[in-house]
Protein backbone atom coordinates (compact mmCIF):
# COMPACT_ATOMS: atom_id res chain seq x y z
CA UNK A 1 0.00 0.00 0.00
CA UNK A 2 2.78 2.27 -0.64
CA UNK A 3 1.36 4.22 -3.70
CA UNK A 4 -2.21 6.29 -3.80
CA UNK A 5 -2.94 3.88 -6.72
CA UNK A 6 -2.27 1.33 -4.63
CA UNK A 7 -5.78 1.96 -3.35
CA UNK A 8 -7.29 0.81 -6.25
CA UNK A 9 -6.14 -2.58 -6.27
CA UNK A 10 -8.43 -5.71 -4.56
CA UNK A 11 -6.32 -8.37 -5.27
CA UNK A 12 -3.09 -9.15 -3.69
CA UNK A 13 -0.19 -7.92 -5.89
CA UNK A 14 2.54 -10.92 -7.08
CA UNK A 15 6.44 -10.36 -5.44
CA UNK A 16 8.67 -11.10 -8.03
CA UNK A 17 12.30 -10.54 -6.32
CA UNK A 18 12.45 -12.51 -3.04
CA UNK A 19 14.15 -15.88 -2.92
CA UNK A 20 13.96 -16.65 0.89
CA UNK A 21 12.05 -16.92 3.85
CA UNK A 22 13.59 -18.18 6.92
CA UNK A 23 10.99 -19.20 9.36
CA UNK A 24 12.48 -19.51 12.88
CA UNK A 25 10.05 -21.38 15.23
CA UNK A 26 9.60 -23.40 12.27
CA UNK A 27 8.22 -26.92 14.31
CA UNK A 28 6.01 -24.57 16.37
CA UNK A 29 2.11 -24.18 16.32
CA UNK A 30 2.02 -20.37 14.58
CA UNK A 31 4.74 -22.34 11.70
CA UNK A 32 2.09 -24.54 11.44
CA UNK A 33 -1.49 -23.02 11.78
CA UNK A 34 -0.81 -19.55 9.72
CA UNK A 35 2.32 -19.34 8.07
CA UNK A 36 2.52 -22.57 5.89
CA UNK A 37 -0.94 -22.43 4.88
CA UNK A 38 -0.71 -19.08 3.90
CA UNK A 39 2.81 -19.26 2.07
CA UNK A 40 1.09 -22.72 0.48
CA UNK A 41 -1.82 -20.24 -0.70
CA UNK A 42 0.29 -17.22 -2.31
CA UNK A 43 1.95 -20.40 -3.98
CA UNK A 44 -0.52 -21.62 -5.38
CA UNK A 45 -1.96 -18.05 -6.72
CA UNK A 46 1.23 -17.43 -8.25
CA UNK A 47 2.26 -14.76 -5.69
CA UNK A 48 5.74 -16.18 -4.56
CA UNK A 49 8.75 -16.23 -7.20
CA UNK A 50 9.66 -19.16 -9.12
CA UNK A 51 12.99 -19.51 -7.02
CA UNK A 52 11.82 -18.79 -3.65
CA UNK A 53 12.68 -21.17 -0.65
CA UNK A 54 11.04 -21.67 3.08
CA UNK A 55 13.59 -22.34 5.21
CA UNK A 56 12.34 -23.74 8.59
CA UNK A 57 15.07 -23.45 11.49
CA UNK A 58 14.02 -25.05 14.85
CA UNK A 59 15.61 -27.01 17.38
CA UNK A 60 13.84 -30.15 17.29
CA UNK A 61 15.82 -32.34 15.13
CA UNK A 62 14.19 -33.36 11.97
CA UNK A 63 15.55 -33.54 8.48
CA UNK A 64 14.25 -31.79 5.39
CA UNK A 65 12.26 -34.65 4.24
CA UNK A 66 10.53 -34.84 7.97
CA UNK A 67 9.67 -31.26 8.16
CA UNK A 68 7.74 -31.34 4.61
CA UNK A 69 5.58 -34.26 6.19
CA UNK A 70 4.94 -32.60 9.15
CA UNK A 71 3.77 -29.58 7.30
CA UNK A 72 1.89 -31.20 5.10
CA UNK A 73 -1.26 -32.10 7.47
CA UNK A 74 -1.30 -28.15 8.00
CA UNK A 75 -1.77 -27.58 4.29
CA UNK A 76 -5.12 -26.36 3.38
CA UNK A 77 -7.74 -28.96 2.37
CA UNK A 78 -7.86 -27.18 -1.50
CA UNK A 79 -6.02 -27.63 -3.38
CA UNK A 80 -4.25 -30.73 -1.83
CA UNK A 81 -3.38 -32.83 -5.14
CA UNK A 82 0.01 -34.51 -4.80
CA UNK A 83 1.39 -32.44 -7.68
CA UNK A 84 0.67 -29.36 -6.03
CA UNK A 85 1.62 -30.59 -2.86
CA UNK A 86 5.01 -32.06 -3.86
CA UNK A 87 5.81 -28.64 -5.84
CA UNK A 88 5.31 -26.43 -2.60
CA UNK A 89 7.59 -28.93 -0.47
CA UNK A 90 10.34 -28.81 -3.35
CA UNK A 91 11.12 -25.01 -2.17
CA UNK A 92 10.86 -26.34 1.56
CA UNK A 93 14.11 -26.96 3.42
CA UNK A 94 14.76 -27.29 7.32
CA UNK A 95 17.76 -26.71 9.16
CA UNK A 96 18.41 -28.15 13.13
CA UNK A 97 19.34 -25.29 15.14
CA UNK A 98 19.83 -23.46 18.44
CA UNK A 99 19.06 -19.50 16.62
CA UNK A 100 21.01 -18.20 19.44
CA UNK A 101 24.02 -19.96 18.93
CA UNK A 102 25.18 -17.99 16.28
CA UNK A 103 27.89 -20.68 15.17
CA UNK A 104 24.84 -23.10 14.40
CA UNK A 105 23.13 -20.76 12.01
CA UNK A 106 26.64 -20.52 9.80
CA UNK A 107 24.79 -23.26 7.27
CA UNK A 108 22.39 -20.82 6.87
CA UNK A 109 24.64 -18.27 5.73
CA UNK A 110 26.26 -20.65 3.28
CA UNK A 111 22.82 -21.60 2.06
CA UNK A 112 22.64 -17.82 1.10
CA UNK A 113 25.93 -17.37 -0.31
CA UNK A 114 25.15 -20.62 -2.55
CA UNK A 115 21.87 -19.68 -3.78
CA UNK A 116 23.47 -16.06 -4.24
CA UNK A 117 25.73 -17.55 -6.80
CA UNK A 118 22.34 -19.03 -8.98
CA UNK A 119 20.57 -16.49 -8.50
CA UNK A 120 22.02 -13.13 -7.84
CA UNK A 121 20.81 -10.85 -5.27
CA UNK A 122 19.29 -12.74 -3.65
CA UNK A 123 16.48 -11.37 -0.48
CA UNK A 124 15.59 -12.76 2.60
CA UNK A 125 13.02 -12.26 4.99
CA UNK A 126 13.72 -13.42 8.28
CA UNK A 127 10.17 -14.12 10.59
CA UNK A 128 10.40 -14.46 14.04
CA UNK A 129 8.20 -17.16 14.79
CA UNK A 130 9.67 -18.20 18.39
CA UNK A 131 8.99 -17.21 22.17
CA UNK A 132 9.95 -13.41 22.49
CA UNK A 133 12.70 -13.93 24.75
CA UNK A 134 14.98 -15.29 21.89
CA UNK A 135 14.24 -12.23 19.17
CA UNK A 136 16.89 -10.00 20.30
CA UNK A 137 18.94 -13.03 20.35
CA UNK A 138 18.37 -14.54 16.63
CA UNK A 139 18.59 -10.67 15.51
CA UNK A 140 22.25 -10.92 17.36
CA UNK A 141 23.05 -14.17 15.50
CA UNK A 142 22.30 -12.77 11.94
CA UNK A 143 23.88 -9.65 13.14
CA UNK A 144 27.31 -11.35 13.50
CA UNK A 145 26.95 -13.52 10.46
CA UNK A 146 26.58 -10.33 8.03
CA UNK A 147 23.06 -11.51 6.97
CA UNK A 148 21.18 -8.05 8.51
CA UNK A 149 23.19 -6.27 5.59
CA UNK A 150 21.64 -5.08 2.53
CA UNK A 151 23.65 -4.33 -0.12
CA UNK A 152 22.04 -5.05 -3.72
CA UNK A 153 19.21 -6.93 -2.01
CA UNK A 154 17.47 -6.48 0.85
CA UNK A 155 17.20 -8.44 4.40
CA UNK A 156 13.79 -7.52 6.50
CA UNK A 157 12.90 -9.18 10.00
CA UNK A 158 9.29 -9.83 10.93
CA UNK A 159 8.55 -9.85 14.36
CA UNK A 160 5.77 -11.60 16.00
CA UNK A 161 3.61 -9.73 19.00
CA UNK A 162 4.06 -9.66 21.77
CA UNK A 163 6.34 -6.92 21.47
CA UNK A 164 7.66 -6.41 24.86
CA UNK A 165 5.85 -7.02 28.37
CA UNK A 166 5.70 -3.76 29.54
CA UNK A 167 6.71 -0.17 27.77
CA UNK A 168 10.31 -0.56 29.25
CA UNK A 169 10.79 -4.50 27.85
CA UNK A 170 8.92 -3.01 24.22
CA UNK A 171 11.47 -0.38 24.46
CA UNK A 172 14.58 -2.71 25.71
CA UNK A 173 13.22 -5.03 22.69
CA UNK A 174 14.19 -2.45 20.41
CA UNK A 175 16.98 -1.40 21.35
CA UNK A 176 18.91 -4.80 20.78
CA UNK A 177 16.64 -5.34 17.22
CA UNK A 178 17.79 -1.51 16.35
CA UNK A 179 21.52 -2.69 17.18
CA UNK A 180 21.68 -5.51 14.30
CA UNK A 181 18.26 -3.98 12.30
CA UNK A 182 17.18 -0.84 11.10
CA UNK A 183 13.49 0.35 11.66
CA UNK A 184 13.31 -0.11 7.84
CA UNK A 185 13.62 -3.31 8.33
CA UNK A 186 12.01 -4.30 10.99
CA UNK A 187 8.48 -5.47 10.43
CA UNK A 188 6.23 -5.78 13.54
CA UNK A 189 2.86 -7.92 12.96
CA UNK A 190 -0.34 -6.87 14.11
CA UNK A 191 -2.52 -9.82 12.34
CA UNK A 192 -5.55 -7.20 12.88
CA UNK A 193 -3.90 -4.95 10.37
CA UNK A 194 -3.54 -7.85 7.97
CA UNK A 195 -7.84 -8.54 7.96
CA UNK A 196 -9.44 -6.86 5.37
CA UNK A 197 -12.29 -5.51 7.31
CA UNK A 198 -10.01 -4.10 9.48
CA UNK A 199 -8.61 -2.20 6.33
CA UNK A 200 -11.63 -1.73 4.76
CA UNK A 201 -11.96 0.94 7.75
CA UNK A 202 -10.07 3.66 5.68
CA UNK A 203 -12.02 2.68 3.12
CA UNK A 204 -15.52 3.08 4.66
CA UNK A 205 -14.27 6.28 6.17
CA UNK A 206 -12.56 7.93 3.72
CA UNK A 207 -13.53 6.69 0.14
CA UNK A 208 -17.30 7.69 0.92
CA UNK A 209 -19.00 11.04 1.67
CA UNK A 210 -21.93 9.86 4.21
CA UNK A 211 -20.01 8.51 7.15
CA UNK A 212 -17.49 11.45 7.74
CA UNK A 213 -20.27 14.36 8.94
CA UNK A 214 -21.48 11.50 11.29
CA UNK A 215 -18.22 10.61 12.73
CA UNK A 216 -17.87 12.34 15.87
CA UNK A 217 -19.10 13.59 18.78
CA UNK A 218 -21.86 15.74 17.89
CA UNK A 219 -23.51 11.88 16.39
CA UNK A 220 -21.89 9.06 18.14
CA UNK A 221 -22.96 8.58 21.97
CA UNK A 222 -20.56 5.65 22.12
CA UNK A 223 -18.38 3.22 20.53
CA UNK A 224 -18.14 -0.35 21.60
CA UNK A 225 -15.89 -2.79 20.19
CA UNK A 226 -16.04 -6.21 20.87
CA UNK A 227 -13.58 -9.19 19.89
CA UNK A 228 -15.09 -12.23 21.43
CA UNK A 229 -13.80 -15.80 20.96
CA UNK A 230 -15.53 -19.38 21.51
CA UNK A 231 -12.19 -21.15 22.28
CA UNK A 232 -10.36 -21.51 25.04
CA UNK A 233 -6.23 -20.97 25.56
CA UNK A 234 -5.87 -24.81 24.11
CA UNK A 235 -2.61 -25.90 24.18
CA UNK A 236 -1.35 -22.24 24.69
CA UNK A 237 -1.57 -22.02 28.47
CA UNK A 238 1.84 -22.03 29.49
CA UNK A 239 2.34 -18.78 27.13
CA UNK A 240 -0.99 -17.63 28.58
CA UNK A 241 -0.09 -17.53 32.06
CA UNK A 242 2.36 -15.03 31.45
CA UNK A 243 0.04 -13.08 29.13
CA UNK A 244 -3.33 -12.77 29.54
CA UNK A 245 -5.86 -11.08 27.54
CA UNK A 246 -5.01 -7.23 28.18
CA UNK A 247 -1.10 -8.15 26.61
CA UNK A 248 -2.53 -10.50 24.25
CA UNK A 249 -5.43 -8.70 22.97
CA UNK A 250 -6.03 -5.16 24.10
CA UNK A 251 -2.65 -3.81 23.85
CA UNK A 252 -2.11 -4.52 20.78
CA UNK A 253 -5.14 -5.81 18.26
CA UNK A 254 -8.06 -4.02 20.19
CA UNK A 255 -6.11 -0.57 20.63
CA UNK A 256 -5.31 -0.66 16.65
CA UNK A 257 -8.26 -1.23 15.68
CA UNK A 258 -9.80 1.42 17.61
CA UNK A 259 -6.78 3.84 16.13
CA UNK A 260 -8.10 3.13 12.93
CA UNK A 261 -11.73 4.13 14.05
CA UNK A 262 -10.62 7.21 15.86
CA UNK A 263 -7.65 8.67 13.37
CA UNK A 264 -8.31 12.10 11.48
CA UNK A 265 -7.86 11.96 8.27
CA UNK A 266 -4.69 10.64 6.32
CA UNK A 267 -3.23 12.82 3.54
CA UNK A 268 -2.41 9.90 1.70
CA UNK A 269 -2.57 5.97 2.64
CA UNK A 270 0.88 5.29 2.43
CA UNK A 271 3.19 3.81 5.48
CA UNK A 272 4.57 6.63 7.57
CA UNK A 273 1.67 8.62 6.93
CA UNK A 274 -1.20 6.17 8.16
CA UNK A 275 1.20 5.00 11.10
CA UNK A 276 1.63 9.25 12.12
CA UNK A 277 -2.19 9.77 12.52
CA UNK A 278 -2.74 6.40 14.05
CA UNK A 279 -0.03 7.34 16.84
CA UNK A 280 -1.21 10.91 16.83
CA UNK A 281 -4.43 8.96 17.94
CA UNK A 282 -2.95 6.65 20.34
CA UNK A 283 -1.14 9.92 22.18
CA UNK A 284 -4.89 11.11 22.39
CA UNK A 285 -5.76 8.17 24.42
CA UNK A 286 -6.98 9.54 27.75
CA UNK A 287 -4.06 8.72 30.44
CA UNK A 288 -5.93 5.67 32.74
CA UNK A 289 -5.83 6.71 36.45
CA UNK A 290 -6.09 4.35 39.25
CA UNK A 291 -9.57 5.46 39.52
CA UNK A 292 -10.19 4.62 35.94
CA UNK A 293 -8.43 1.32 36.75
CA UNK A 294 -10.54 0.19 39.58
CA UNK A 295 -14.08 1.62 37.96
CA UNK A 296 -13.61 1.26 34.68
CA UNK A 297 -12.12 -2.36 34.09
CA UNK A 298 -13.44 -4.86 34.53
CA UNK A 299 -10.82 -8.41 34.26
CA UNK A 300 -12.38 -12.22 34.11
CA UNK A 301 -11.31 -15.88 34.10
CA UNK A 302 -13.29 -18.38 32.88
CA UNK A 303 -14.80 -20.95 35.12
CA UNK A 304 -15.70 -24.74 33.79
CA UNK A 305 -19.04 -25.14 32.21
CA UNK A 306 -21.32 -27.44 30.55
CA UNK A 307 -22.61 -25.87 26.90
CA UNK A 308 -24.87 -28.03 25.15
CA UNK A 309 -23.54 -31.39 26.55
CA UNK A 310 -20.07 -30.25 26.34
CA UNK A 311 -18.55 -30.15 29.67
CA UNK A 312 -15.82 -27.22 29.37
CA UNK A 313 -12.76 -27.52 31.61
CA UNK A 314 -12.18 -23.90 33.82
CA UNK A 315 -8.91 -22.08 32.83
CA UNK A 316 -7.19 -23.22 35.53
CA UNK A 317 -7.23 -26.75 34.67
CA UNK A 318 -6.04 -26.25 30.96
CA UNK A 319 -2.62 -27.53 30.68
CA UNK A 320 0.23 -25.58 31.69
CA UNK A 321 -2.08 -23.23 33.77
CA UNK A 322 -1.73 -22.42 37.58
CA UNK A 323 -4.11 -24.28 39.67
CA UNK A 324 -4.31 -20.45 41.52
CA UNK A 325 -4.04 -18.61 38.29
CA UNK A 326 -4.91 -14.59 38.32
CA UNK A 327 -4.76 -14.06 35.04
CA UNK A 328 -7.56 -12.87 32.95
CA UNK A 329 -9.10 -14.49 30.27
CA UNK A 330 -11.44 -11.23 29.64
CA UNK A 331 -11.17 -7.75 29.92
CA UNK A 332 -13.65 -4.74 28.94
CA UNK A 333 -12.43 -0.67 29.66
CA UNK A 334 -14.53 1.85 29.16
CA UNK A 335 -11.92 4.51 27.72
CA UNK A 336 -11.92 8.28 25.87
CA UNK A 337 -10.26 9.79 23.32
CA UNK A 338 -9.28 13.83 23.88
CA UNK A 339 -9.50 14.82 20.59
CA UNK A 340 -11.86 17.42 19.70
CA UNK A 341 -13.89 14.89 17.58
CA UNK A 342 -13.93 12.40 19.74
CA UNK A 343 -14.53 14.72 23.05
CA UNK A 344 -16.73 12.84 25.87
CA UNK A 345 -17.56 9.48 23.60
CA UNK A 346 -17.22 6.76 25.88
CA UNK A 347 -15.45 3.89 24.31
CA UNK A 348 -16.18 0.85 25.48
CA UNK A 349 -13.47 -2.16 24.58
CA UNK A 350 -13.74 -5.87 25.34
CA UNK A 351 -12.22 -9.29 24.83
CA UNK A 352 -12.51 -12.83 25.99
CA UNK A 353 -11.65 -16.23 25.69
CA UNK A 354 -14.87 -18.48 26.33
CA UNK A 355 -17.71 -16.62 25.08
CA UNK A 356 -20.24 -17.80 23.65
CA UNK A 357 -19.42 -16.89 20.00
CA UNK A 358 -16.42 -15.89 17.83
CA UNK A 359 -16.90 -12.18 16.61
CA UNK A 360 -14.94 -9.25 16.30
CA UNK A 361 -17.26 -6.02 15.42
CA UNK A 362 -16.86 -2.35 16.19
CA UNK A 363 -20.33 -0.62 16.75
CA UNK A 364 -20.68 3.43 16.77
CA UNK A 365 -24.20 3.90 18.40
CA UNK A 366 -25.73 7.26 17.66
CA UNK A 367 -27.36 9.48 19.53
CA UNK A 368 -30.93 8.99 19.93
CA UNK A 369 -33.60 11.69 18.37
CA UNK A 370 -34.74 14.39 19.74
CA UNK A 371 -37.97 14.47 18.17
CA UNK A 372 -40.62 14.79 20.45
CA UNK A 373 -43.05 12.45 18.73
CA UNK A 374 -40.12 9.59 18.58
CA UNK A 375 -38.45 10.27 21.92
CA UNK A 376 -37.99 6.90 23.83
CA UNK A 377 -39.99 4.66 20.75
CA UNK A 378 -37.28 5.38 18.13
CA UNK A 379 -34.02 2.57 18.63
CA UNK A 380 -30.84 4.45 18.30
CA UNK A 381 -28.97 3.90 15.16
CA UNK A 382 -26.39 2.36 14.76
CA UNK A 383 -23.15 1.32 12.30
CA UNK A 384 -21.97 -2.43 13.36
CA UNK A 385 -18.63 -3.18 11.00
CA UNK A 386 -18.86 -6.99 11.91
CA UNK A 387 -14.57 -7.49 11.56
CA UNK A 388 -15.28 -11.82 11.54
CA UNK A 389 -16.55 -13.76 11.04
CA UNK A 390 -19.35 -13.13 8.63
CA UNK A 391 -17.55 -9.72 7.21
CA UNK A 392 -19.55 -6.85 6.41
CA UNK A 393 -21.45 -3.78 7.22
CA UNK A 394 -25.05 -3.07 9.12
CA UNK A 395 -26.92 0.27 9.56
CA UNK A 396 -30.05 0.19 11.26
CA UNK A 397 -32.07 2.71 11.60
CA UNK A 398 -36.09 3.34 12.10
CA UNK A 399 -38.59 2.19 9.55
CA UNK A 400 -42.59 3.39 9.79
CA UNK A 401 -44.46 0.01 10.80
CA UNK A 402 -46.58 -0.16 8.24
CA UNK A 403 -50.39 0.62 8.96
CA UNK A 404 -52.19 3.74 10.89
CA UNK A 405 -50.12 5.79 13.03
CA UNK A 406 -46.20 6.30 13.15
CA UNK A 407 -44.45 3.15 15.06
CA UNK A 408 -41.01 2.55 14.85
CA UNK A 409 -40.07 -0.38 13.87
CA UNK A 410 -35.80 -1.31 13.41
CA UNK A 411 -34.51 -2.47 10.38
CA UNK A 412 -31.37 -2.92 9.06
CA UNK A 413 -29.17 -2.31 5.78
CA UNK A 414 -27.00 -5.43 5.67
CA UNK A 415 -23.98 -5.89 3.27
CA UNK A 416 -22.07 -9.49 3.54
CA UNK A 417 -18.43 -9.36 1.86
CA UNK A 418 -19.94 -12.67 1.03
CA UNK A 419 -21.91 -11.08 -1.60
CA UNK A 420 -19.02 -9.83 -3.86
CA UNK A 421 -18.88 -12.18 -6.42
CA UNK A 422 -15.64 -12.79 -7.55
CA UNK A 423 -14.12 -11.53 -4.30
CA UNK A 424 -11.53 -13.72 -2.58
CA UNK A 425 -11.13 -12.67 1.13
CA UNK A 426 -7.06 -13.01 1.77
CA UNK A 427 -6.30 -14.10 5.10
CA UNK A 428 -4.44 -11.30 7.25
CA UNK A 429 -1.06 -13.46 7.45
CA UNK A 430 -1.21 -13.94 3.13
CA UNK A 431 -1.80 -10.48 3.12
CA UNK A 432 1.20 -9.56 5.84
CA UNK A 433 3.76 -12.12 4.09
CA UNK A 434 3.20 -10.19 0.88
CA UNK A 435 3.57 -6.84 1.90
CA UNK A 436 6.98 -7.69 4.23
CA UNK A 437 8.39 -9.01 0.83
CA UNK A 438 6.65 -6.44 -1.38
CA UNK A 439 8.86 -3.96 1.18
CA UNK A 440 5.55 -2.03 2.31
CA UNK A 441 5.08 -1.72 6.30
CA UNK A 442 1.87 -0.13 6.04
CA UNK A 443 0.05 -2.48 7.69
CA UNK A 444 2.97 -3.43 10.35
CA UNK A 445 3.17 -1.38 13.48
CA UNK A 446 5.98 0.96 14.07
CA UNK A 447 7.78 1.26 16.73
CA UNK A 448 6.53 4.32 18.56
CA UNK A 449 3.26 2.92 17.77
CA UNK A 450 3.85 0.09 20.03
CA UNK A 451 5.37 1.94 22.87
CA UNK A 452 2.53 4.73 23.23
CA UNK A 453 -0.20 1.32 23.28
CA UNK A 454 1.78 0.37 26.38
CA UNK A 455 2.52 3.22 27.81
CA UNK A 456 -1.27 4.10 27.87
CA UNK A 457 -2.04 0.53 29.20
CA UNK A 458 0.79 0.38 32.16
CA UNK A 459 -1.95 1.80 34.83
CA UNK A 460 -3.73 -1.51 34.06
CA UNK A 461 -0.17 -3.82 34.01
CA UNK A 462 0.49 -2.25 37.47
CA UNK A 463 -2.72 -2.84 38.72
CA UNK A 464 -2.81 -6.90 37.28
CA UNK A 465 0.67 -6.59 40.01
CA UNK A 466 -1.28 -6.07 42.99
CA UNK A 467 -2.37 -9.84 43.89
CA UNK A 468 -5.39 -8.39 45.43
CA UNK A 469 -6.69 -6.87 42.05
CA UNK A 470 -9.99 -7.72 41.57
CA UNK A 471 -10.75 -11.07 38.98
CA UNK A 472 -14.60 -12.04 38.32
CA UNK A 473 -15.22 -15.44 37.14
CA UNK A 474 -17.53 -16.00 33.89
CA UNK A 475 -18.94 -19.26 33.15
CA UNK A 476 -17.22 -20.75 29.94
CA UNK A 477 -20.06 -19.83 27.19
CA UNK A 478 -21.46 -16.92 28.77
CA UNK A 479 -20.41 -12.93 27.78
CA UNK A 480 -18.14 -12.49 30.66
CA UNK A 481 -18.53 -11.05 34.08
CA UNK A 482 -22.08 -9.54 34.80
CA UNK A 483 -19.86 -6.49 35.90
CA UNK A 484 -19.19 -5.70 32.46
CA UNK A 485 -22.88 -4.76 31.34
CA UNK A 486 -22.67 -3.08 34.53
CA UNK A 487 -20.00 -0.91 33.11
CA UNK A 488 -22.19 0.33 30.42
CA UNK A 489 -25.02 0.45 32.54
CA UNK A 490 -24.60 2.69 34.64
CA UNK A 491 -23.63 4.64 31.51
CA UNK A 492 -27.48 4.35 30.91
CA UNK A 493 -25.26 1.81 27.65
CA UNK A 494 -25.41 -1.87 26.84
CA UNK A 495 -23.19 -3.86 24.73
CA UNK A 496 -24.75 -4.95 21.89
CA UNK A 497 -24.79 -8.90 21.52
CA UNK A 498 -23.29 -10.24 18.23
CA UNK A 499 -25.73 -13.47 17.94
CA UNK A 500 -28.85 -12.69 17.55
CA UNK A 501 -31.69 -12.91 20.18
CA UNK A 502 -29.00 -13.70 22.96
CA UNK A 503 -28.67 -12.12 26.35
CA UNK A 504 -25.32 -12.16 28.38
CA UNK A 505 -26.51 -15.79 30.05
CA UNK A 506 -27.61 -17.79 26.83
CA UNK A 507 -25.08 -19.85 24.49
CA UNK A 508 -24.92 -19.61 20.90
CA UNK A 509 -22.11 -21.79 18.98
CA UNK A 510 -19.00 -22.79 20.21
C1 LIG B 1 -3.62 -13.70 18.71
C2 LIG B 1 -3.73 -14.04 20.16
O1 LIG B 1 -2.81 -12.57 18.53
O2 LIG B 1 -4.93 -13.43 18.20
C3 LIG B 1 -4.66 -15.22 20.37
O3 LIG B 1 -2.44 -14.35 20.66
C4 LIG B 1 -5.98 -14.97 19.73
O4 LIG B 1 -4.82 -15.51 21.74
C5 LIG B 1 -5.81 -14.52 18.29
O5 LIG B 1 -6.73 -16.18 19.77
C6 LIG B 1 -7.13 -14.09 17.70
O6 LIG B 1 -6.95 -13.87 16.34
P1 LIG B 1 -8.17 -14.01 15.34
O7 LIG B 1 -7.60 -13.61 14.03
O8 LIG B 1 -8.61 -15.43 15.39
O9 LIG B 1 -9.22 -13.07 15.85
Amino acid sequence: MQTDSHVEQTHLSANTSANRIVIFGASGDLTRRKLIPALYHLFNHGMLPDNFSIIGVGRTELSNDSFRQHLQQSLPAEPRDQATVSSFCHHVFYLTANPSEAAQLAPLAAGHAQQDSKYPGGNTLYYLATPPALYAPIAQSLFSLGLNRQENNWSRLVVEKPFGHNLASARQLDRELHACFNEKQIYRIDHYLGKETVQNLLVLRFANTIFEPLWNCSMVDFIEITAAESLGVEKRGAFYERTGAVRDMLQNHLLQVLAMVAMEQPATISADVLRDQAVQIMRLFRPLTDEDVRNHLILGQYLASNVRGENLVAYREESGVSAESRTETYVALKMYIDSARWQGVPIYLRTGKRLPTRATEVVLHFKKTLHPSFTGVAPANKLIIRIQPDEGILVSFGLKRPGSGFQVQDVAMDFHYSDLSGAVMPDAYERLLLDALNGDSTLFARSDEVETCWSFIQPILDYLQDPAHTLYGYAAGTWGPQEADQLLATDGHAWRFPCKNLTSTQYCEL
